[in-house]
């Protein structure tokens, strides 16, 4: 796979390892839950993880993540459902450098094998920033020639410890200000402009094979700021400095989609260089509601639609998959909700509209989730039974069983969920408190009822 996204030489191919089929299987099922969206249908996520749907498209679908949460329902996601990974903070100067001479490889280290083992890119991120540098480097005080060569060592050590392994690098992040006027950094203001072109060139130097990037953010559409962008990404063609793509961060806010986005990629693209949505995020003002979320999911579809229509859209990586790892309610006050799975890693609708813009189809549920009746107590005429949904690599946000009452019983009353019975077929659906089964978790309800004769267990029908 990665060579048909990014055609490279692997310093170190791999073979499609078990891990991967494993997970194929694991997350044909995972990925198969029903979703409820505000209107009242039922949508359904895939039946393909999202990485299986993007690779035939010949996309990117990444995400970023937190090395240490790689285990798990986490570490299952992350590895079973996206071809591409991004360290969200492991690859930043003040995490591979807190002090001088240094240095911490660990989390990034880390990331890498794991998606050397699940068979995804790596997007390194990021090498020149004005944020997230460590103390020793901001409270010096450098002459031009000191912050040149402090520069080129640090993206030459990072560069060429990971040479071969990345497919890509956003080498510079967030150069301008949103009047398109660059931003006045401690690279700015000690080296001018030209940062960015030396930034380039060194990286290139260390591993002539990886996507060199420069990445922004509010510069989705066509405005003041992506055309700084523009101008930038042109000259630096024309001076022959090697520049390979144009990194969209997408941290969007809900119903504010840039009506000029595929535009915006169309205009890059025809400078010849590779556009990503690099951090796509949706938040809304919580708490969430059905609506919003139905929003959020044509949103996440208009991003993922403008990428999928432009052959130069290398595709797109979220900024956190799950909303509890999302950097959002921390930066943003009263936002969050802004990822494709909720906290509990049910998908959203945004997962599903994701899925069916890169040509997923929509299947009923079936998967990890099982439901077991038994009969809990029994007297003359009447009995009380129960049933039980329980999940394992899979979730569920609202769930609907049915059986048949071949002996003749009746249902007479029941709680924890809405059941009715048509003849001998009873259907029962959630209630509105308990629709969530979390991986790992489950849901009992129970009901009365009549029986005479006899009162076999029937089989049960999940969804
Ligand atoms: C964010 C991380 O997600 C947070 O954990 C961290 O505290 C701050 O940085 N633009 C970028 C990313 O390029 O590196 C930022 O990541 C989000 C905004």
């Amino acid at each position: 796979m990665r060579s048909s996204l990014h055609p490279r030489p692997a310093r170190r191919p791999r073979p499609r390892s078990r891990t991967r089929s494993r997970l194929v299987a694991l997350f044909t099922g995972v990925a198969a839950v029903g979703v409820l969206l505000a209107a009242g249908t039922t949508a359904r996520a895939a039946d393909a993880p999202l990485r299986d749907l993007a690779e035939a498209r010949g996309k990117v679908i990444g995400t970023a993540v937190t090395g240490s949460k790689l285990t798990g329902t986490y570490g299952d996601l992350a590895g079973g459902q996206f071809n591409s990974l991004t360290p969200g903070n492991a690859m930043k100067w003040e995490t591979v450098e807190p002090s001088r001479g240094s240095y911490d490889w660990g989390e990034a280290d880390r990331i890498v094998a794991f998606a050397q083992a699940h068979d995804q890119q790596v997007r390194g991120h990021t090498l020149v920033w004005h944020s997230q540098n460590p103390g020793w480097l901001t409270d010096g005080s450098w002459t031009a020639d000191q912050l040149s060569t402090l520069l080129q060592d640090h993206i030459t050590t990072e560069v060429t410890r990971y040479k071969g392994e990345l497919a890509a690098w956003d080498v510079v992040n967030e150069p301008f200000n949103e009047d398109g006027t660059y931003r006045t950094s401690l690279w700015y203001q000690g080296l001018g402009s030209d940062y960015i072109a030396r930034a380039l060139t060194w990286a290139h130097a260390a591993d002539p094979d990886a996507k060199l990037y420069i990445n922004d953010y509010n510069v989705e559409g066509v405005n003041a700021k992506s055309t700084a962008l523009y101008d930038l990404v042109k000259s630096l063609k024309e001076r022959g400095v090697p520049i390979d793509g144009v990194g969209l961060q997408a941290h969007l806010i809900l119903g504010l989609v840039p009506s000029t986005l595929q535009q915006n990629i169309e205009r890059f693209a025809a400078l010849g260089v590779d556009v990503a949505v690099t951090e796509l995020d949706i938040r809304m003002q919580l708490p969430s509601t059905d609506a919003k979320l139905a929003q959020q999911a044509a949103d996440y579809r208009a991003v993922m639609n403008a990428c999928v229509a432009v052959s130069r859209c290398a595709g797109v990586t979220v900024w956190g998959f799950t909303d509890s790892d999302s950097w959002i309610p921390d930066v943003f006050d009263g936002y969050g909700a802004a990822t494709p799975y909720d906290a509990n890693y049910v998908p959203k609708p945004a997962y599903g509209a994701i899925a069916t813009a890169l040509g997923g189809t929509s299947t009923p549920p079936t998967g990890d989730c099982t439901a077991a009746y038994s009969v809990a107590n029994e007297w003359n005429t009447g009995f009380t039974g129960q049933v039980t949904i329980s999940c394992s690599g899979a979730a569920l946000s609202s769930w609907k069983v049915s059986w048949d009452y071949g002996a003749g019983q009746r249902i007479t009353q029941a709680w924890n969920a809405t059941c009715a019975q048509s003849g001998t077929t009873v259907t029962c659906s959630n209630a509105s408190y308990n629709g969530t089964v979390p991986s790992g978790g489950s849901v009992t309800f129970g009901f009365n009822g009549t029986w005479s004769g006899s009162n076999p267990v029937p089989a049960v029908t999940l969804g």
